[in-house]
């Protein structure tokens, strides 16, 4: 058994049982090696440029950690849980293949700063992937949007008929949503974007590094001020996978909705068969399974938070092992929303929304009652009143079994004398959507303003 890097005061070796509860590498080192790899180079570089190492040891280093880069993409290297973490494969790795010059590169560095530093390279990248579906899907939902133009849908509350709504309107709903998830990422992004190299194992160091260097060639925006904050905190990480935790619920709600919309009860939704599954027993079936999927995945994006957020919240300061699990959630989160992200896309290229049965469906629920008690106020009725007023209409409706405009004048007038006979320019739902007006509201002027934003804003031609 070869010696531990940090072997030295031991006499006994790991028991095996040790060593494999407490290896990471098995867990990490497909997603950290590239950042890992990079972190080593910047850092070489910074201790060759102030003298800690020569040139030459520099040189031989940086192709070193080269050739170890390439082995690692055809898959030649071989990953050894003895070795513990990403981290000491590679230089552990690196030292088999270079000898002593390799045994210089953890000079002024601890795996502490060292992780760290891989763990917020890769959250940046993983934003940016992130930030690239979330467009994509936003994207594909005002494309959807103008596939549809003018379809009115009804809008729910307490998932009972509301008021009528355009289509277009709903979805450019979700696009907004959308829109601060990416913000909070963004934001997010920004605060992450600070290196904590050379903070070393929580106190800094005497030797005489230079982390503006390494935190530049990072393309860090700066050095983290406090080396114990440095290696303390995984704040960055809970801030990432919260945004994911609500973009996770955003999506799961979608889910909801159109899985909802593709059942027979309600068939607003047709999903193509490319974006639907069968049954192994029931033959006639064919299930909106991607968004059922997404509806929940969105339940171990939070569980992910939930084990992060109670993984931190006992730790003293400084690094603990603890620290170690962050990785998983943090992996499997990303891995999630983005797959959540990139199959509500594909879903939202693959429905056709069912104009005819959703006209047909859309008299019943008094979807104008509301547009009728603003005619009223319109005429000069306090709004409690009118409110009063249509309330008894709907009864009347109710008794009937008919609509508010199918009632005629007189019965109208027996209700309230307020009314003529350009209510009917209030009554069915294309009138009711056609008296929006308001700024942000279901309006068709309003809502074209909203699709022109967004065109825009996606560069959508
Ligand atoms: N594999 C460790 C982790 O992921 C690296 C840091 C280990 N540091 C230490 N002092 N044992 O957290």
């Amino acid at each position: 058994k070869e010696n531990k890097l940090w072997g030295g005061r031991f006499k006994e070796g790991v028991h095996e049982s040790v060593e494999r509860f407490t290896e990471s590498v098995s867990f990490e080192a497909e997603e950290l090696w590239v950042h890992d790899i990079r972190g080593s180079i910047a850092h070489a570089n910074m201790l060759a440029a102030q003298g800690l190492i020569t040139e030459g040891d520099r040189d031989l280093i940086i192709e070193g950690l080269g050739k170890i880069k390439t082995k690692i993409e055809t898959g030649e290297f071989v990953w050894r849980k003895d070795r513990e973490d990403v981290h000491m494969n590679i230089e552990a790795a690196l030292t088999d293949m270079i000898g002593e010059p390799a045994k210089k590169l953890h000079t002024a560095r601890s795996r502490n700063d060292q992780v760290v530093t891989d763990i917020r390279l890769w959250c940046r990248d993983a934003i940016d992937r992130i930030l690239i579906r979330i467009k994509e899907l936003q994207a594909q939902l005002v494309l959807l949007a103008l596939r549809n133009d003018g379809l009115i849908v009804p809008g729910y509350t307490h998932l009972q008929r509301a008021q009528p709504v355009l289509l277009q309107h709903l979805l450019l709903s979700y696009v907004e949503q959308l829109e601060r998830d990416a913000g909070r990422l963004i934001n997010c992004r920004e605060r992450l974007n600070f290196s904590p190299l050379g903070a070393c194992a929580l106190a800094g160091t005497g030797l005489p590094i230079e982390r503006f260097m390494t935190s530049q060639e990072l393309d860090f925006t700066a050095p983290l001020r406090n080396s114990i904050d440095a290696v303390s905190d995984r704040d960055f990480l809970l801030e990432l996978i919260s945004a994911n935790s609500i973009t996770a619920v955003h999506l799961s709600r979608i889910g909801e909705e159109w899985v909802l919309w593709a059942s027979e009860e309600f068939g607003f939704i047709i999903p193509s068969d490319s974006v639907s599954t069968g049954s192994s027993i029931m033959p006639q079936k064919k299930n909106p399974d991607p968004m059922e999927l997404v509806r929940g995945k969105s339940a171990r994006v939070i569980g992910d938070l939930i084990s992060l957020l109670v993984l931190c919240k006992g730790l003293p300061s400084a690094y603990n092992r603890d620290l170690q699990e962050d990785k998983e959630p943090l992996f499997d989160s990303v891995k999630a929303i983005i797959g959540m992200l990139e199959v509500t896309s594909v879903f939202a290229a693959n429905i056709t929304f069912n104009g005819e049965r959703i006209r047909s469906s859309l008299p019943a629920g008094y979807l104008d009652a509301t547009t009728l008690a603003d005619y009223l106020v319109k005429k000069g009725m306090p709004f409690r009143t009118s409110h009063d007023v249509v309330g008894r209409a709907v009864a009347l409706c109710i008794a009937k079994k008919c609509q508010l405009s199918d009632l005629s004048l007189d019965d109208l007038r027996g209700i309230n004398s307020i009314f003529e006979k350009d209510v009917y320019d209030f009554l069915g739902v294309e009138n009711a959507v056609n008296k929006f007006t308001s700024y942000g509201s279901t309006g068709s002027g309003e809502v074209q303003k909203q699709l022109q934003f967004w065109c825009s804003k996606l560069d959508i031609t």
